[in-house]
């Protein structure tokens, strides 16, 4: 008979009713039990205040992020339940092994590496909002195909293939676990992934190149070369990170600057107020909602009697609105500033790829406002994502503007911007 935790409170962030009021069932826990136990999935803590959440995710010894196939079976540590992935790094080691790797990270992810690929990130929200401009009419989740392209192109991929990692990485942390969408994502889409990105390593350990990929074959991770696993594992994290998150970010953003004209009108009229803007969406929508440890000890955490190998999820999305932390937590304000939120996470695991996030999000956004800014979203036939526990977002966002000009001329969307692998 398995040990009784206390508080129990009904949650399921995979549930229906969840994706239909996350606001509110966090704030009903922050409010009643900040740290609460559920009995879904196995069982799993919530840990839905700033404060706890802070504690938490500084926590490595006993919030660990390694992979613990034992407790709460196999697969990524990461999330409830475990989604079959490959094993990542850096995000599923603890210290002192995470260090040397998420060093190696860094490296690419730096400001300055982004802005290398700021020419990049111009020329794909460019394109793909030429694909559409004409048209007046538009899904506008079309801005998804964006980050898709640049970190496929990052790392030297064919980034025409960009739907395929979607399929894969994203849909994995956006579908329901168990739906149709999620299985094929785990049984067709994934392995897909796989052989395409190991095939690819391959080919430029004899055809070095100037992408991420060469650069993780070159760097040195505590004074030796790595080896293909370790390369897959850096590479399959960063598809799956890179993918989904920021098209969350930006159709949650254009759906609420739609909602509020005038603060559309006001970001359309000086864009360089864009930049304070993305961070407070960042905040009121945490595009990565929430993301899992196992706990390493039997011991009180915040007042709760936690045991090892027990799961927690920590919710960023929860301590983004936490009042205690910011005033007026539910008024997005796009001046909001400082604006310490964690949309990107906490402690030594906070997402390297921020700056490249960002870079992205801010581009589709003043793009999309400069040349379709009248937009006018048909809400009721806009398609979030079901499962909003680890994702949040649209699949679908049905458009109508004023018609625009294309901006790339000859220049084609894909040809210019990759070496196909095996060529
Ligand atoms: C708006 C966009 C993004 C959001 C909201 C976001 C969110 C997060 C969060 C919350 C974490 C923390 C994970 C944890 O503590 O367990 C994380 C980690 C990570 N993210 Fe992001 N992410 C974004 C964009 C990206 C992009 C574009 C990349 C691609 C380079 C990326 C790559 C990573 C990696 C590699 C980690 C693991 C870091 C580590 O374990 O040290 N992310 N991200």
């Amino acid at each position: 008979m398995p040990e009784p935790r206390c508080p129990v409170a009904h949650f399921d962030h995979h549930s229906a009713e969840h994706a239909e009021n996350h606001v509110a069932i966090y704030r009903k826990l922050r409010e009643e039990a900040p740290v609460a136990w559920t009995e879904a999935h196995g069982g799993y803590w919530v840990i839905s205040a700033y404060k706890a959440l802070f504690d938490a995710s500084r926590d490595d010894d006993l919030f660990s992020s390694g992979r613990h196939d034992e407790y709460g079976g196999p697969g990524l540590s990461v999330t409830i339940p475990k989604a079959p992935t490959a094993f990542h790094i850096p995000i599923e080691l603890d210290p002192p092994a995470f260090r040397p790797y998420r060093r190696a990270v860094n490296q690419v992810t730096a400001p300055a590496a982004v802005e290398n690929l700021d020419a990049v990130i111009k020329h794909y929200v460019t394109g793909f909002l030429d694909t559409i401009i004409e048209g007046g009419a538009a899904d506008l989740a079309i801005v998804a195909s964006v980050p898709a392209a640049v970190t496929i192109d990052w790392l030297g991929l064919d980034p025409s293939e960009y739907q395929n990692y979607v399929d894969a990485m994203h849909t994995l942390v956006s579908a329901a676990p168990g739906s149709p969408e999620y299985t094929h994502a785990a049984e067709v889409a994934v392995p897909w992934v796989s052989k395409t990105v190991r095939e690819h390593i391959a080919h430029r350990r004899q055809h070095p190149a100037d992408d991420a990929t060469t650069h993780f074959i070159n760097v040195e991770v505590d004074g030796r070369k790595m080896d293909d696993d370790e390369i897959y594992s850096i590479l399959e994290l960063v598809i799956s990170g890179g993918v989904g998150t920021t098209a969350s970010l930006v159709t949650q953003s254009l759906v609420w600057l739609f909602q509020n004209p005038g603060e559309r009108q006001r970001l359309i009229d000086d864009p360089s107020m864009v930049d304070v803007a993305v961070e407070e969406f960042l905040r009121v929508f945490s595009p990565t909602q929430a993301l899992a440890r196992t706990i390493m000890e039997d011991t009180e955490f915040h007042g709760c009697p936690v045991r090892k190998g027990d799961r927690a999820l920590l919710s960023w999305a929860s301590a983004n609105r936490d009042a205690e932390q910011f005033e007026n937590p539910d008024t997005v304000d796009i001046t909001r500033w400082p604006n310490r939120h964690v949309a990107f996470g906490l402690g030594i695991h906070r997402c390297a790829g921020s700056h490249l996030g960002k870079a992205m999000a801010r581009e589709m956004i003043r793009q999309v406002l400069r040349r379709m800014g009248d937009y006018v979203v048909d809400m009721d036939n806009a398609v979030s994502y079901p499962d909003q526990g680890t994702n949040a977002g649209f699949h679908s966002l049905p458009v109508t503007f004023t018609p625009g000009a294309r901006e790339l001329g000859d220049t084609p969307l894909f040809a210019e911007h990759y070496t196909k692998t095996g060529s």
